[in-house]
């Protein structure tokens, strides 16, 4: 046998027997998945807890989702638009991720839908809600576990009107996330009789409140509504209390505003109504499981932001699962979580035709350092997903 002959049945022999164990070879390949989530600044402590629910997901898994080992990859992304391009590519095209999970800030979720829809890659957001992601930014490659910023805020809308309240005045950081969990909670109060007189805000990540709180003061509205989150949700319920507003005026708003920072806003959150799709000890097994799992794990309570990285991951497991643990099968990845229903901390869900989660919106109550369920404010809430063609 010739030289050259030897060297080529070799190659062909090597290159045959890598075609027939392809299956195989993928398996031992591990899923790249990408957090790009805040690890600093005032949303520092959701990007964590989105973190920790997700892998604990996963180990819970067996460290494997779909038969696949888990690599991580991470940038923080500190919450800043003007950065989210650069990051998002980093991970999409330096690091060649299978999965994108992120993030918190919508103004940077919009940046990443975009460059999911671009490239392909599949995005599942555990927590941004802006409600373009959903809306006219919709991608059969864009998942998310959380919620839109409508879909929290419509209903502490109708909540307030329900209380009687008539006269409402919103406070929140200029940005989609403040803009639209405002106007949602406008329309839920308007439909119902109540009038929003005035629209402050100020710009994201900003925490000076004292001017627009003395502002509040002299209107003497009957209510307030408010979207703030992180550090600053902490800072503006402790300056709300301590400016003596919250003895005469009830300060209401979506449930992040009390959600994994009670610790720290202490007698200034005690009895405040807020709204979201997540509560402290809602008393189902699996809700109990996953709670005593997370304090074991973490020697921290969860809150929702752990929830919505729990189910990322949930998610993602039944996409993979699907598709043999190959998620170049797009459509048998999609049309398994669009089929889904995710067994949540939260209550089951199933995901809407745009993927957003529909969902119960429950009413909490502050009691010491709990958001206590009082009752579903909106049961099976879908967002209206205006503008998603798909
Ligand atoms: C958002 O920017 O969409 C956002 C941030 C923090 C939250 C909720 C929504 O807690």
């Amino acid at each position: 046998m010739s030289k050259q002959w030897a060297t080529w049945s070799k190659a062909t022999a090597i290159a045959l027997a890598a075609a027939a164990s392809c299956g195989s070879v993928m398996a031992q390949e591990k899923i790249k998945v990408g957090f790009m989530l805040p690890f600093s600044g005032t949303y520092a402590a959701l990007g964590v807890a989105i973190e920790n629910g997700f892998r604990m997901q996963v180990a819970e898994q067996g460290g494997k989702l779909g038969g696949r080992e888990i690599e991580y990859f991470k940038v923080d992304d500190e919450s800043d638009p003007a950065k989210a391009t650069d990051n998002v590519n980093r991970l999409i095209k330096r690091d060649k991720v299978d999965v994108i999970v992120g993030t918190v800030h919508s103004g940077v979720a919009m940046a990443m839908a975009k460059a999911a829809k671009e490239s392909g890659t599949v995005l599942i957001v555990p927590n941004a809600g802006a409600d373009a992601v959903t809306g006219p930014m919709c991608a059969p490659n864009i998942f998310r576990s959380s919620f839109s910023n409508w879909q929290t805020a419509y209903p502490m809308g109708v909540v307030a009107a329900k209380e009687g309240k008539k006269n409402a005045m919103t406070i929140t950081w200029k940005y989609a996330a403040g803009e639209e969990a405002v106007a949602g909670m406008k329309e839920g109060f308007e439909k119902n009789g109540g009038k929003v007189s005035k629209q402050l805000t100020l710009p994201f990540p900003n925490v000076e409140f004292q001017a627009l709180l003395t502002e509040i003061a002299a209107a003497k509205p009957d209510a307030v509504f408010s979207f703030f989150a992180g550090a600053g949700a902490v800072k503006f319920v402790k300056d709300y209390h301590a400016s003596g507003l919250s003895k005469t005026i009830p300060l209401y708003g979506p449930g992040f505003l009390t959600d994994g920072t009670l610790e720290a806003q202490g007698e200034a959150a005690q009895g405040m109504l807020t709204t979201l799709h997540y509560a402290d000890e809602l008393g189902t097994p699996r809700d109990k499981t996953f709670r005593t799992n997370y304090a074991k794990n973490y020697k921290l309570q969860p809150d929702v932001y752990a929830v919505q990285g729990y189910d990322a991951a949930q998610m993602l497991a039944v996409g993979l699962k699907a598709a043999g643990g190959d998620i170049t099968k797009k459509d048998v990845f999609r049309t398994a979580i669009e089929k889904a229903t995710i067994a949540s901390p939260r209550g089951d869900f199933t995901l809407s035709k745009a993927h957003n989660p529909v969902q119960d919106i429950y009413l909490r109550k502050v009691d010491g350092k709990e958001n206590k369920k009082i009752s579903i404010a909106i049961k099976g809430l879908a967002d209206p997903a205006r503008g998603c063609r798909m």
